[in-house]
């Protein structure tokens, strides 16, 4: 008895001593081997401002895409739910986390300095995407990318200007009402600016100008607001397609007919983005006048400037993309900005 215990114990301890020597073994490779993978992968942390519409929600998944492990990175993503103070707190969290590199893409343009000092001091480069920082020092910031949103306005005017003079509508009998995006935000100001400088040029009367916060819901909201405070509403400016959906919505609501037959009692709507679908199908038939594409696909432009920092080369300090311009209506053939001329797409 005691003899064959004794052989037990033995056997027990070696296969003990066995496996805690193989597993330690094969955890050490597998840790080799994740490390090896970590040193290789670019860690970014990707503050986000929210996903406020379907351009938001359509670039969060071009940027998730571009910047997956199998394309070599370690993404970190924060959503900042529309607040600035979130997107303050997840640029700080990256810094603590030492990432490579931050990509930011900001609610508005200021009140970015002080985080992005603490950035720069951590020896973090920062990416701005889609809309711009106001920044007192530029240096904070490697680069940026986006839309040229005053023009994407200037584009509209431009169309709506040809539209009503091909029409034989006259300047005073254009009253636009502007379903502004969130106000601070580039996309907004630039936006809101095509619209002012246009309606001084041409003596377009704007009766009034709200936020819809770029909503679907702000944006039917505002609409309905806006069609009982003025009767001789006739066109409405509306800062990007969800708030366009909802103020036909509000339109309709209120009985009244969105159409291009402005002097006739009809209610033209314009807009920006071209991305969400309902928003297409609306342009096609017509109840969306004039769409200015804004291009929400800026994952891989992010990977590449991220590329281009790695390799030590120095990027271009601000990055354009080229947008289109739709209508289904083919009075005006291409419309002339600042001496460019863009043709007028069909929408698809
Ligand atoms: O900054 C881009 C704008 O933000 C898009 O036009 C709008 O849809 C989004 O919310």
């Amino acid at each position: 008895m005691r003899k064959n215990a004794m052989l037990a114990l033995v056997l027990l301890l070696l296969s003990v001593t066995l496996t805690g020597c193989g597993s330690s073994a094969v955890n050490s490779q597998n840790k080799n081997e994740e490390a090896e993978i970590g040193q290789n992968l670019i860690t970014v942390g990707f503050s986000q401002l929210g996903a406020e519409s379907d351009w938001r929600s359509t670039n969060t998944e071009s940027m998730l895409e571009a910047l997956s492990q199998e394309n070599g990175y370690n993404l970190i993503y924060k959503n900042g739910q529309q607040k600035q103070s979130n997107q303050i707190t997840a640029i700080r969290m990256f810094i603590q986390q030492e990432v490579d590199y931050i990509v930011l893409a900001p609610a508005m343009e200021t009140g970015w300095d002080s985080v992005l000092y603490e950035a720069k001091e951590a020896g973090i480069p920062v990416i701005i995407v889609d809309r711009r920082v106001d920044v007192v020092d530029k240096n904070l910031y490697s680069c940026w990318v986006g839309s040229d949103f005053e023009l994407e306005g200037k584009k509209v005017t431009a169309w709506l200007k040809a539209f009503t003079e091909k029409k034989g509508i006259s300047p005073e009998d254009v009253h636009i009402v502007n379903i502004q995006g969130t106000i601070g935000s580039t996309a907004q100001i630039g936006r809101s600016r095509g619209l002012a400088n246009a309606a001084r040029e041409n003596g377009w009367d704007i009766l009034d100008e709200v936020s819809g916060d770029f909503t679907e819901t702000r944006g039917r909201e505002v609409m309905a607001s806006f069609l009982r405070k003025y009767d001789n509403v006739n066109v409405v400016y509306c800062e990007n397609d969800n708030e366009a959906i909802g103020a036909i919505e509000a339109i309709e609501n209120a009985g009244r007919k969105v159409g291009t037959n402005i002097t006739g009692g009809e209610i033209m709507v314009v807009s920006f983005d071209g991305v969400n679908q309902e928003a297409i199908n609306y342009a096609k038939e017509g109840k969306i006048a004039c769409i200015a594409e804004c291009n929400p696909h800026h994952g891989p432009r992010v990977a590449s400037l991220i590329e281009a920092l790695n390799s030590g080369k120095t990027p271009d300090k601000f990055n354009y993309v080229s947008e289109k311009l739709y209508s289904s209506f083919d009075d005006v053939e291409y419309v002339t900005v600042d001496g460019i001329s863009y043709l007028i797409d069909e929408v698809e």
